[in-house]
């Protein structure tokens, strides 16, 4: 369903003819709405979303930029929030049978468009669990409300290799023939700011200075610390989503058994992800490639990674958001 063709509803229709396009995407054009780059397949569920989706208290969202980590963060989260339901030991634990793409609903596709169908009928269990791409201004207002107190976790990546991630994946989406040329093209609008949920820089910003400025609600984490320290950062996460972890779990190393549970080696070498396929389409195995920091080194020039760094440069400037 996510790259079919769905029902476009008139509001969507001329909101659509009204903005920016950029033709030649596959598989559509992409149009900037409220400053950032999408598909008008996720346009139609964007604007539902936006008008339909009520927020909890109790609900906690996780948010990405598209190839920055999102399957592993679901994954950590649906471990950490069911622990007392699942064992992370246990031979029958929903992340050994389920890619964690399924396991966590994505907050604009959880609505079929135009009628709305999803989320706040849907039977998920409390606290419930969301992910998003949505950038921070394109969130539905009954999350951004002030006396809203659901919690938002952000996951970034560096640029350079996040912008390397999405290139791989660009190149299964297209056929042979759409292939040439391809690093130089996706480079340019990566750089640009034109890319899925783009312009990167500015979708990190905006969660980065509310994480400064609301730390109760906003825990910006990054996809380094987190292959740095898994424990740490599983532990940050805990306590900040509201289920810290207990002396007892820490002596039975409940931690290092959800960081094994949902590491990059485990989860891609499950059958599920090597074989399965997402109810939506993709392959369960193209959400892991290398899982790695630094393979930017590999698939870019020097003069690309100077360029990179140079944007990050300018556009987060001296906010304190560095790599
Ligand atoms: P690479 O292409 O650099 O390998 P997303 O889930 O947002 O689509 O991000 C995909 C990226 O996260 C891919 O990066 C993928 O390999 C990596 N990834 C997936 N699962 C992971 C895990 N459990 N631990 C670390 N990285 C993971």
């Amino acid at each position: 369903k996510y790259l079919q063709e769905i029902e476009v509803s008139e509001e969507c229709r001329e909101l659509i003819s009204s903005l920016p396009t950029e033709k030649g995407w596959h598989p559509g054009n992409l149009y900037q709405y409220q400053g950032f780059w999408h598909l008008s397949q996720h346009l139609q569920k964007i604007l539902t979303c936006q008008n339909q989706f009520e927020a909890r208290d109790s609900d906690i969202i996780l948010v990405t930029s598209p190839k920055c980590g999102t399957t592993w963060l679901k994954a950590m989260a649906f471990a950490l929030v069911n622990r007392t339901k699942f064992n992370p030991k246990s031979t029958q634990h929903p992340l050994l049978s389920n890619n964690p793409q399924e396991l966590v609903p994505c907050l604009e596709f959880a609505f079929e468009s135009p009628k709305p169908n999803g989320v706040d009928s849907s039977p998920l269990p409390t606290p419930r669990l969301f992910s998003t791409h949505l950038p921070l201004v394109s969130m539905p207002e009954s999350v951004k409300k002030s006396d809203c107190s659901c919690k938002i976790v952000y996951l970034c990546r560096n640029p350079k290799d996040t912008f390397v991630s999405l290139f791989h994946w660009e190149i299964k989406l297209r056929t042979e023939e759409m292939r040439s040329n391809l690093l130089e093209e996706t480079f340019q609008n990566f750089c640009r700011g034109v890319s899925l949920y783009g312009p990167f820089w500015d979708h990190a910003l905006g969660y980065w200075k509310q994480s400064l400025e609301n730390p109760e609600r906003v825990l910006f984490l990054r996809y380094e610390e987190m292959k740095e320290e898994p424990g740490n950062q599983l532990r940050k996460l805990a306590d900040f989503i509201g289920c810290p972890f207990s002396k007892e779990e820490e002596s039975f190393n409940v931690v290092h058994q959800i960081s094994k549970l949902c590491s990059f080696d485990h989860l891609s070498n499950l059958e599920v992800n090597r074989t399965g396929k997402l109810s939506y389409g993709y392959n369960n195995s193209a959400f892991f490639r290398r899982g790695e920091v630094g393979d930017w080194k590999n698939h870019l020039t020097p003069q690309m990674a100077q360029k990179l760094d140079q944007i990050s440069k300018e556009k987060w400037g001296d906010s304190g958001l560095t790599f």
